[in-house]
């Protein structure tokens, strides 16, 4: 079965990509490298001993979209192309709502052209904002979103609803938590331009010395330790959960749509990450705590239950796994 992976090259399309040809699906990419570097797509291919079609372009570009659904007989599509920096967002929001809207709406029109009916979006817990109630359900309210981009992922989740409730459309937007990690093979993993705005990113490489020391973004919240508190998804249990949601939606009728809470269940704080990270690894990081970051929500996890119930679907990992494949992948680097 041929699926589309818009942004395949991508930290978690790569990931996802794997675990497509491992499962038997064959994967078409298409990926215009704003984010990414082609040698992955090459990577992809040492993993899994398969070559990986690939479609180098914009999903804006219609006439790009229209040949690959016209050539490769596509039955299904994963939906990663995004641009998903939160601060670029707000500086740059035009950019983020052509991108990410756009995008999608190409999708669109593409499947319906070609009666493709199955889509995985990728969402993200960012638009629950800050949930009223632990851990977070998917039946909790959508608040306003915090940024240009959080906002992107509401309006694309409102967008593939009601296209699904005109049309065959089926589709499962996949909210994921904060996604870590590398593939345990160390030849692919996230890949940030620049000074890395995540959390995860930012200690490997301070403990690689590219940086000198990381900033604690706050030690004065309601969490027992004053830091904030996240649910942290190694990146190859995220990948799972899209073979789930494919198969999940096959076995859907037309017309359907729903969305479901990719993480672990589990809260761990910005200091627990980097002490759990220094004993696993056994490797000191300097850090040192400053001030609130602005838009960070104080705490945030998944209850994971609609996943385990929907797709048959839990995380395996453990944060301390997640950050010995993190250091592994940056020590690659
Ligand atoms: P990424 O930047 O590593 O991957 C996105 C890929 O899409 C890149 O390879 C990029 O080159 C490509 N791309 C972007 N715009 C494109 C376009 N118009 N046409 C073709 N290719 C395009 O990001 P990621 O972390 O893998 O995230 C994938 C998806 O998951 C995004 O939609 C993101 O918003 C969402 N998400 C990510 C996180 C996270 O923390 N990484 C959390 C929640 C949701
Ligand atoms: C995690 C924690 C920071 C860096 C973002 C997006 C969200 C989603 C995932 C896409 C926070 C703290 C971080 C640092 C720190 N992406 N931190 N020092 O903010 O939970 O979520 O990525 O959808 O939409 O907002 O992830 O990794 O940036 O931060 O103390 O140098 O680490 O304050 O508590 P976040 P993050």
């Amino acid at each position: 079965m041929n699926i589309l992976v818009t942004g395949g090259a991508g930290y978690i399309g790569s990931h996802v990509t794997v675990e497509l040809i491992e499962s038997g699906y064959t994967p078409v990419v298409v990926d215009n490298f704003s984010n990414s570097e082609k040698f992955i797509l090459n990577r992809i291919e040492k993993i899994t001993g398969k070559s990986v079609k690939l479609y180098e372009g914009d999903c804006r570009d219609r006439k790009l979209m229209d040949s690959i659904f016209s050539n490769e007989a596509i039955q299904g599509a994963i939906h990663f192309a995004a641009s998903k920096a939160v601060g670029e967002s707000v500086s740059n929001p035009v950019l983020y709502y052509d991108n990410n809207i756009n995008s999608l709406i190409c999708v669109l029109e593409a499947m319906s052209n070609y009666d493709v009916q199955n889509l995985v979006f990728s969402s993200s817990c960012t638009v629950y904002g800050q949930p009223d109630f632990l851990p977070v359900t998917e039946t909790s309210p959508i608040k306003k979103a915090e940024s240009p981009y959080g906002n992107t992922k509401q309006i694309c989740e409102e967008i593939i609803q009601d296209t699904s409730k005109s049309s065959a459309l089926k589709s499962l937007a996949l909210r994921y938590f904060n996604p870590i990690g590398a593939h345990p093979s160390s030849l692919i993993g996230e890949l940030p331009i620049g000074i890395p705005n995540n959390l995860v990113p930012f200690i490997t490489q301070a403990a690689a010395g590219l940086r000198d020391k990381i900033t604690v973004f706050g030690d004065d919240y309601n969490t027992p330790d004053g830091s904030c508190i996240r649910d942290y998804i190694h990146v190859v249990d995220l990948a799972k959960a899209h073979v789930r949601a494919l198969d999940f939606l096959d076995r859907k009728g037309a017309s359907f749509f729903d969305f479901v809470n990719a993480g672990t269940g589990l809260g761990h704080s910005v200091l627990e990450v980097i002490e759990t990270f220094q004993l696993a690894n056994q490797i000191k990081v300097k850090y040192e705590i400053g001030s609130r970051r602005s838009g960070d929500v104080e705490k945030v996890y998944a209850d994971a239950s609609k996943a385990r119930k929907i797709l048959n679907w839990t995380t395996k990992k453990s944060l301390q796994e997640s950050l010995v494949d993190a250091w592994n992948w940056q020590k690659t680097l």
